[in-house]
């Protein structure tokens, strides 16, 4: 290729990135083969449960309740929550596969580190079995002071499925943990300053608690991958092994002009200077990663 072609070329992606600033840079370089791998989706009413392993106060329990809640319950201030989750459907009606129905379920509290204080995924297993095991997302949070297997250093959380040998043991899990103390410029950015890559000062966290604002990102990301590719054969792109899916696909991404290092233009509260993009139910607001939008080929952003 010619230098001049080149030039063209470096020209022409300078434009585009531009033109369509909520895309990270990497997807004009390369454009994205997100796929659909021919395996179900998660469908019908499913109840999210809590199970809080370690220490969370009150309030700390309340921020992710508050969101999960927002989910599914439609509000007039805009942007929300609930609009935010519409993007999932867009999956649903390529596929013609009836929509996913979010519901609040239990919550179950383990605040004695019933299996220690270091985990490995097996556990994480162990404790997400805790919850319901029919029609359900069942959702581990560990507290700061717990150790992760990969945890912090290639990973915030994960999700994947539990299928029994009997049909009425198969559920679906998550599980996020609080970085606070950990890593928070891995896993509660843009919340605290990144370990790598370039440096802006951090955003304030609009509940004002870095770890449990952080897992707001992570949890909101890993309920989006987990209904829309919950076997491993659903939607992703990449390895198998290690996809980028609906949320992963647009790390880093919160509002339009997002770009490595930058979160995007996205709202901030003239109380609080807390920054976010949506709101939920009872007054809270939130910071939601984008998803990818597969009508589009974009990630999808509320501002
Ligand atoms: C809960 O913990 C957070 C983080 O340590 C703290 O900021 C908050 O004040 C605590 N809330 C209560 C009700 O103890
Ligand atoms: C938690 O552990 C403490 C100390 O080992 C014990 O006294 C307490 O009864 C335990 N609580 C629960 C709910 O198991």
């Amino acid at each position: 290729m010619s230098s001049n072609i080149l030039l063209k070329l470096f020209l022409l992606i300078s434009l585009l990135n531009l033109s369509s600033a909520t895309t990270k840079l990497t997807q004009n370089d390369q454009p994205l083969k997100f796929q659909y791998h021919n395996g179900p989706l998660l469908t019908g009413k499913i109840s999210i449960n809590l199970i809080w392993y370690g220490k969370f106060n009150v309030s700390q329990r309340a921020i992710i309740s508050n969101f999960i809640n927002s989910i599914f319950t439609p509000i007039k201030a805009q942007p929300s929550v609930a609009t935010w989750w519409k993007i999932i459907e867009t999956y649903y009606h390529l596929t013609k596969t009836p929509i996913v129905t979010l519901t609040m379920g239990s919550q179950i509290l383990d605040q004695n580190y019933s299996l220690g204080k270091s985990l490995t995924n097996d556990q994480i297993i162990k404790l997400a079995s805790k919850g319901p095991q029919q029609n359900s997302i069942n959702v581990v949070l560990t507290s700061a002071d717990v150790a992760v297997d990969k945890f912090c250093t290639s990973k915030c959380g994960t999700h994947g499925s539990s299928v029994g040998k009997q049909k009425s043991k198969n559920f679906a899990y998550v599980w996020v943990g609080n970085s606070e103390t950990q890593c928070p410029g891995q896993c509660a950015w843009p919340f605290h300053q990144p370990i790598y890559g370039p440096q802006g000062p951090p955003l304030v966290a609009p509940n004002n608690d870095v770890g449990l604002d952080g897992m707001v990102i992570n949890v909101a990301s890993l309920l989006a991958a987990t209904v829309t590719n919950p076997f491993g054969n659903g939607y992703f792109q990449g390895p198998k092994e290690a996809p980028l899916e609906a949320g992963s696909t647009c790390t880093g991404v919160f509002g339009e002009g997002a770009y490595p290092g930058y979160a995007g233009n996205v709202l901030v509260d003239r109380k609080s200077g807390a920054s976010y993009n949506a709101n939920g139910v009872n007054g809270k607001k939130f910071l939601l990663p984008a998803l990818y939008d597969p009508t589009t080929s974009k990630c999808s952003t509320l501002v």
